[in-house]
């Protein structure tokens, strides 16, 4: 009797303090504090009410993100936040021969904590000097001072790395939530037999899946077709022949010469065959986390399925978005051929595709669908 009764105290404090943990996460996630000059919290990037991506409206139609600083861009777009959780650790997958997982387009760093201890001190993002600045300001919040000490001991504070990493835990954890994951969308209604779809959403789905007709499940798919809790990426990296995004370059926020070389940047996999392969991203919540691709070259989902198509198809000449011949690969030598075979698709089927990828919306975005 005794015993059980212990147990279950012992189970509700841990069910406790991971609850705490995560909403001491939650409160990280939306502190500007923690950016030099209070004006940007990871929110500010990674927006909840908005599919948890960039959508400021920043003079390049949200190719890049604008640091705290106001003026410095990065030189990629912010991927969606929500189902990043599900990305196992970075690896070398030794069976495939392929690197799979982590964080960031380029999987640079192995988990959500390692990822969220970057953005307070990138000098182009937060802006923070070093951990001991960024320590010092959760010590201004007497809240955080009371919490951190009794979810992480009453030392936690004497010594800055540790106060920064339980920093980096908490927002893992609140990241790690049903809030990033509700799996809600109409698609996973209609697995559980609560929507049914159009015969667009239909015929979209059948070609999304249909490895003899357009291979997307190759890559977009982890668990396999109509499998509860699928993230529509394998977490594997491939160069699928993205051009530069040349906008950037006109406004002078990426140099003449530069190349993003992907997987290969990150210093676990620095190989040439890497140049060029980035992360496979998820697919939920696409059709309102424009623009698309690591660079945020296209603008529109519609362009994407177009790309895939331009590879199988000679009639897709032009780029839609510009109507000019679409530009070359940023990198080619390292271009998953194999892969982009597909049959070429006519305008109906691509819409189809693109009706499919809607049905893919959380419930709460639903209405930020055009
Ligand atoms: C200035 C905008 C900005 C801020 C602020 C920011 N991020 Fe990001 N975030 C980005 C960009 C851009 C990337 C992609 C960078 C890359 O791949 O090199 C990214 C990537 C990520 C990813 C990886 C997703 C994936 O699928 O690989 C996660 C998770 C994330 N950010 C969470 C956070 C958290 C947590 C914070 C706050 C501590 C934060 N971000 C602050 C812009 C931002
Ligand atoms: C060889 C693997 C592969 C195949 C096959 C593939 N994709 Fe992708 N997909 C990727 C990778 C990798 C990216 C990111 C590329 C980049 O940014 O450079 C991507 C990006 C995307 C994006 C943009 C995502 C974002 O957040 O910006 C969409 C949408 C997409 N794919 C849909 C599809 C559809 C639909 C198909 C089938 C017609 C398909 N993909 C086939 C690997 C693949």
């Amino acid at each position: 009797m005794k015993r059980t009764l212990m147990g279950i105290i012992l189970l509700n404090s841990i069910l406790f303090a991971s609850n705490n943990e995560a909403k001491l996460g939650e409160m990280l996630f939306f502190d500007p504090n923690l950016s030099k000059n209070r004006t940007q919290s990871c929110a500010t990037c990674h927006n909840p009410n908005h599919g948890f991506i960039d959508d400021r409206e920043n003079g390049i139609n949200k190719m890049v993100s604008l640091g705290d600083g106001g003026k410095s861009l990065g030189d990629r777009n912010a991927p969606t936040a929500a189902y990043a959780s599900f990305s196992p650790h970075f690896f070398y997958d030794t069976k495939k021969k392929l690197y799979k997982g982590g964080q960031f387009w380029d999987g640079r760093e192995k988990d959500l904590k390692g990822q969220a201890g970057g953005p307070p001190l990138n000098p182009i993002e937060m802006g923070m000097a070093d951990k001991k600045s960024v320590v010092a300001r959760l010590k201004e919040n007497k809240n955080y001072l009371e919490i951190f000490k009794k979810l992480y001991g009453k030392n936690i504070f004497k010594n800055d790395n540790k106060a920064y990493q339980a920093m980096t835990q908490a927002i893992a954890a609140f990241e790690t939530t049903k809030e990033f994951a509700p799996f809600d969308s109409k698609y996973d209604r209609y697995l559980k037999g609560e929507y049914e779809m159009t015969s667009q959403e239909e015929l979209g789905k059948a070609l999304f899946f249909s490895n003899n007709n357009t291979n997307c499940a190759t890559c977009h798919l982890l668990k396999g077709e109509d499998k509860e809790g699928e993230t529509f990426t394998n977490y594997e990296y491939h160069n699928i022949g993205v051009p530069k995004n040349k906008v950037l370059e006109e406004k002078g926020i990426v140099k003449k010469s530069f190349k993003d070389i992907g997987l290969s940047k990150n210093r676990l996999a620095q190989y040439k065959e890497n140049e060029g392969k980035f992360k496979v991203p998820t697919l939920r919540n696409i059709a309102i986390t424009a623009p698309y691709m690591h660079n945020g070259v296209f603008q529109d989902l519609r362009t994407v399925i177009a790309f895939y198509d331009k590879f199988n198809n000679p009639q897709r000449i032009d780029n839609p978005e510009t109507n000019q011949p679409w530009d070359e690969a940023e990198i080619e030598h390292s271009i998953n051929h194999k892969d982009l075979k597909m049959k070429k698709l006519n305008d109906q089927k691509i819409d189809a595709i693109v009706a499919f990828l809607k049905t893919l919306t959380d419930k709460r975005y639903e209405h930020l669908l055009k």
